[in-house]
């Protein structure tokens, strides 16, 4: 099927809009129905658009029929999200996901040779574009996640003096930087160490038009890792990127702001906190009613508070 039978719109389409808007678009990861429910119930409330993003785990995990089957009958405004492969690896993993009926796709070639990653990135633009799906490309790596209570120190930059010619030869609709940020819960020493806003504002400058994507941009609540740690968990030195250095980032062009870390926080955070207090529940839709409803909170506030795209519709 294609994505315009399920009613959701090219990513492109919002990110364009978002960059001449001065806002940028969530793509809030997914892995089952409460936590696609809690997405949907939070831009629902919020009035904004809002990227669903699947990780090629969580495609397995749920199983393409499943998910496909919860995307048709969920409930959300016809052209108000978009559905995303988040971090594919492989021109088959993208080919699957467009086949399957998303909006966008993103192929991480960041590790590969930049010859190579040019070679595969402009592979599946040209299959995606026969079909209005929109792909986005990477340059520069994260430092991995950290689970270990270990720091991701090291990061390679995208180097902006080769922007213009990637995006020149691949076609991509939108280009994920690294600037910084790490994906996990334990991105840096302290919130004051500062994303490199030097290296964001020239690769802005040099491709002005490319709608730019931030992943491993969870601000990482404390509310949630005190509650996670008070419930009986242990969680020591995470740590996130301030909304406000987020919120600084959208003027420089960044257009998506991918979060998955603080949905996991919430969620886990209030299931501990039920299991704590009533240790005698052993009815599921309970417990995940109230962490659904927590994740959609945390939502709301990242809508309003960092990404701006509140009334965006
Ligand atoms: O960017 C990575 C996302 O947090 C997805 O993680 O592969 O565990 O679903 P996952
Ligand atoms: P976080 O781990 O910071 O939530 O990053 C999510 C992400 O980048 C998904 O692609
Ligand atoms: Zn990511």
């Amino acid at each position: 099927m294609h994505y315009s039978d399920f009613g959701l719109i090219n990513t492109k389409k919002l990110l364009t809009r978002a960059l001449q808007g001065g806002y940028a678009v969530p793509a809030f990861n997914f892995y089952n129905m409460e936590t696609l429910v809690a997405i949907l119930h939070a831009v629902q409330i919020t009035d904004s658009p809002a990227i669903l993003a699947v990780s090629e785990s969580a495609l397995d995990y749920m199983t393409p029929g499943i998910l496909m089957g919860m995307i048709s009958g969920a409930q959300y405004k016809k052209n108000q999200v978009a559905l995303h492969l988040d971090h594919g690896h492989s021109f088959e993993s993208c080919k699957h996901a467009i086949d399957l009926g998303f909006s966008s796709v993103m192929f991480d070639g960041s590790n590969l040779s930049l010859k190579k990653n040019i070679e595969i990135s402009r592979k599946v633009v040209d299959y995606a574009h026969k079909f209005n799906v929109s792909v986005e490309t990477e340059l520069g790596i994260l430092a991995g996640i950290e689970d270990e209570n270990t720091f991701a120190d090291s990061h390679s930059y995208t180097n902006p003096d080769i922007v213009a010619d990637f995006v020149k030869q691949t076609c991509t609709d939108s280009l994920a930087v690294a600037i910084g940020t790490s994906h996990g819960i334990y991105k840096r020493k302290n919130e004051k160490e500062k994303l490199r806003f030097d290296i964001l504002k020239q690769i802005a400058n040099n491709i002005p038009k490319t709608p730019l994507v931030l992943h491993g941009a969870s601000n990482i609540p404390k509310k949630f890792v005190t509650k996670i740690n008070r419930f009986g968990g242990d969680i020591n030195l995470a740590c996130g990127i301030s909304p406000s250095q987020l919120r600084h980032a959208i003027p420089l062009h960044i257009t998506k702001i991918n979060v998955d870390s603080d949905s996991r926080l919430a969620f886990t955070a209030s299931i501990r906190e039920t299991f704590s207090k009533q240790p005698n529940t052993i009815n599921p839709r309970e417990y995940l009613k109230t962490a659904t409803d927590t994740m959609t909170k945390n939502c709301i506030d990242e809508i309003m508070n960092i990404m701006g795209s509140n009334n965006k519709i």
